[in-house]
């Protein structure tokens, strides 16, 4: 895997794969554990630095971090020095004095993470930049859907609703093509990025296009990023049109959201509440898949430094850094 997760095009689809791989086998069934802590990565420092509100993401970087044993460092914008002034390089510069082994970054202007990766030595993952991308949902959404579905090939996926603010969408609409699935766009034109087509989704304006459809992501409306009002005439109008409820879907489809769900908004209550919808179950794979990209950005790149550091013989470097693996790999409940 890549030094840094700023994009999901960072992942060739194998590695996609190899990260959902480990999520599986290793890490969720050990929520289901009464000890929930394994050893993988003790000693390491893990800063998460969120200057946007969140709660199943931040969460779930801490607990995964707390999980794999490191030590993990929150720190939020309202009660840090950001308050005071001091701007992202700053920020970046002050926390990579620590030494962190990864930084974890949520921030509402796109490219930020890249930004803190200029600045840091510590991996950076994205968490979410604006309207940008959110590398990690994407895998948790395909995750999501490997559990449901076994065989993503030619699976077909409508997105619907706020595209345009949407970094899910962004994220997404590239994830679920890299892994063989056909993506459809629903939302009003003036909720849609102009030349969306260039991403080689299909577009439509209407709920009538959820015929056919295998699964329907729903995102919320993200007025935080309406820089203006007048995205949609009214939302009673709006609501009329592309909330969707159990009515909408026929035998068999799936709704995924990455929440917070907007009852009554985008998503009708009884349908937030029936078992058509695998909103917890991305939730719970959200802790699980963040645990696998945490430990395959350390383990696969402390191989990959220690291979390259090693100049007496291949043979060699091959048994350090197989060594050091079976070291960090060491995932036994702590006692
Ligand atoms: C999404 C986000 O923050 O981009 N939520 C999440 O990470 N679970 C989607 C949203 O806020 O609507």
């Amino acid at each position: 895997m890549n030094w840094n997760l700023l994009s999901i095009n960072d992942l060739s689809r194998d590695e996609i794969e190899s990260v959902l791989a480990t999520a599986s086998k290793d890490f969720l069934e050990l929520s289901k554990r009464d000890i929930k802590k394994v050893p993988t990565l003790r000693g390491r420092t893990i800063i998460d630095l969120f200057y946007e509100k969140s709660t199943r993401t931040s969460t779930s970087f801490e607990l995964a971090g707390k999980r794999l044993s490191a030590d993990v460092i929150n720190v939020k914008a309202d009660s840090s020095a950001v308050g005071k002034g001091e701007s992202l390089k700053d920020t970046t510069l002050t926390i990579n004095a620590y030494r962190p082994d990864i930084i974890v970054i949520r921030h509402p202007h796109v490219g930020a993470a890249a930004f803190v990766s200029r600045f840091t030595e510590a991996h950076v993952i994205n968490a979410g930049d604006g309207k940008g991308e959110h590398p990690t949902q994407c895998l948790l959404d395909i995750f999501s859907l490997r559990q449901e579905f076994r065989n993503l090939e030619g699976l077909k996926v409508a997105i619907v609703g706020d595209i345009l603010h949407s970094r899910v969408a962004r994220s997404n609409i590239q994830g679920f093509q890299k892994m063989g699935m056909k993506v459809k766009l629903v939302a009003p034109p003036s909720l849609l990025p102009r030349g969306v087509e260039a991403l080689g989704a299909e577009v439509a304006h209407s709920l009538e296009a959820l015929a056919g459809m295998d699964v329907i992501y729903l995102l919320r409306m993200q007025t935080e990023r309406h820089e203006s009002a007048n995205f949609v005439p009214s939302l009673r109008e709006y609501i009329a049109n592309y909330c969707v409820g159990r009515r909408h879907l026929t035998k068999g489809q799936r709704v995924l959201h990455p929440g917070p769900i907007n009852r009554g908004v985008e998503i009708e209550a009884a349908l937030a509440d029936s078992n058509e919808n695998l909103i917890l179950q991305q939730v719970e794979a959200g802790l699980a898949v963040r645990m696998a990209i945490m430990y395959r950005i350390i383990v696969d790149n402390a191989a990959a430094g220690e291979a390259a550091s090693d100049t007496a013989s291949s043979l060699h470097a091959g048994a350090a850094s197989g060594a050091s693996e079976a070291e960090i790999r060491n995932i036994q409940a702590v006692g």
